[in-house]
């Protein structure tokens, strides 16, 4: 369905929620544009003014399964009439017993113990909480653009952009790499974008920083999000497992964006065949509901009673949420069907590259893509303000589209989205760089 624009947004009723947003609400949140929404379903989004909007941001990454999915409604308003907060923590009950089985189907074999929590940063930070118990070692090493929440743990593996940690420190002892970006590699060569960092790793952090006998975990996004949608080699995480497996560290990966099928697989490191020994997911795993798992091993999951919890860890709503999502990513070919419109997506911004000069890069796996524009493809100068432009040209085209990175551009539509949704938010990107371009 083509975008319906009745009122240049922001419109009135739109301007009039946002000024009393302004008065009462903390505003630490960096919005890209005043988008007040009203209701949303499949991959459309409606302000309060009654413009429909085509959306590719997914509420990032949350809504794989589409906004307000009936069965996802459905398993909530059911669950909630009988017991939505069942005080997990302190009395048990089937639904977040019987997610958590689900699950563990869908996770490398051996993942079968789950820890529940809110969030993405929660999930990250019981993560760390766990790999320190586990090795009894104090340090973490984690990537330069990685994202991984704002609570003091996951801010700490956190290094996308400095405002996020500005006056937040000091932090954990958290040694940071640079990620194995072939667009904007470490060393000279694409191609070796990984061996280098591992290099790096090996040569510089665990020479002159610290002693790989005391760093617990290694943090990584297998594809980096925040930081710009970056895609490393496929061999990358193969050398990072490798160097966990060598000292006694640690693999934790952040499947917070990336997983839940967004990349056509499961998990986005299901595609270059790495086990990590933990996993986190939160966002899409709830299909709108807060809910985050830490997921491990039984031997590294090896914490006692009373060493970490949370009020509303297993939340009958949030886990009745999840396993209506489970049911449905677990339908025939749902993972196939990803790649193909992924595909299909990929082929079309590879298009728009040969027309845009704007385009430096186009990457991506499965439904989670991205352009990267740039002021000269020569120097690769990232071109910021316009990254701006397009993306404002666009919503008031009635598409939504985040940023990423420092001039990336992300398209990550529901899931459930057709051919025919992506090539017209193609066509309204083509448009919004064409003017940005002076065209
Ligand atoms: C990879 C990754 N980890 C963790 C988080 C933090 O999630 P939350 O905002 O739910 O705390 C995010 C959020 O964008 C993320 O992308």
């Amino acid at each position: 369905m083509k975008p319906d624009m009745r009122l240049t947004p922001p419109g009135p009723a739109a301007v009039e929620i946002l000024k009393r947003d302004a008065r009462v609400v903390s505003q630490s949140m960096a919005r890209e544009y005043p988008l007040v929404l009203h209701r949303a379903e499949g991959v459309n989004l409606w302000d309060v003014d009654g413009n429909r909007y085509l959306d590719f941001t997914a509420g990032i990454a949350v809504m794989n399964v589409g906004w307000n999915n009936p069965r996802v409604i459905h398993a909530v308003e059911e669950q909630a009439k009988l017991l939505s907060h069942g005080a997990f923590l302190d009395f048990c009950s089937e639904i977040p017993v019987a997610f958590a089985e689900q699950l563990t189907e869908f996770l490398p074999e051996g993942h079968n113990r789950v820890y529940f929590s809110n969030s993405g940063a929660e999930c990250v930070e019981a993560a760390l909480k766990l790999a320190r118990y586990h090795t009894k070692r104090k340090y973490f090493i984690s990537f330069y653009g990685g994202f991984h929440g704002r609570t003091y743990g996951a801010l700490s593996l956190t290094a996308s952009n400095v405002i996020q940690r500005k006056h937040f420190g000091p932090f954990l002892p958290v040694i940071h790499a640079p990620y194995a970006n072939p667009y904007r590699p470490l060393g000279r060569d694409a191609a070796t974008s990984d061996v280098d960092v591992i290099r790096y790793i090996e040569d510089h952090i665990f020479r002159t920083e610290v002693s790989p006998e005391e760093v617990a975990a290694i943090v990584v996004e297998p594809i980096q999000g925040e930081g710009g949608y970056i895609v490393p080699p496929l061999t990358f995480l193969p050398r990072l497992r490798d160097i966990c497996d060598e000292y006694g560290i640690l693999l934790v990966a952040d499947e917070v964006q990336s997983g839940c099928f967004r990349t056509g697989t499961f998990l986005a490191s299901e595609h270059s065949g790495v086990k990590a020994d933990i996993v986190c997911l939160a966002k899409a795993i709830g299909g709108g509901m807060p809910l985050g798992v830490t997921v491990a091993r039984d031997e590294i999951m090896d914490w006692p009673p009373g060493s970490h919890a949370s009020t509303f860890g297993g939340n009958n709503l949030s886990c009745a949420a999840g396993l209506a999502v489970l049911e449905i990513l677990q339908e025939r070919g749902f993972g196939e069907k990803v790649l193909e419109k992924g595909r299909y997506l990929l082929e079309g911004l590879q298009r728009l590259q040969q027309e845009h000069d704007l385009i430096g890069d186009v990457r991506g796996i499965g439904l989670m893509c991205a352009i990267e524009l740039v002021t000269k493809r020569e120097t690769k100068e990232p071109a910021c303000d316009e990254r701006g432009r397009v993306i404002r040209q666009a919503f008031e085209q009635g598409f939504t589209l985040l940023p990423a990175g420092a001039s990336t551009i992300r398209f990550i539509p529901p899931l459930t989205i057709e051919k025919g949704d992506i090539a017209t938010g193609l066509a309204i990107v083509d448009k919004a760089l064409s003017r940005c371009e002076g065209r």
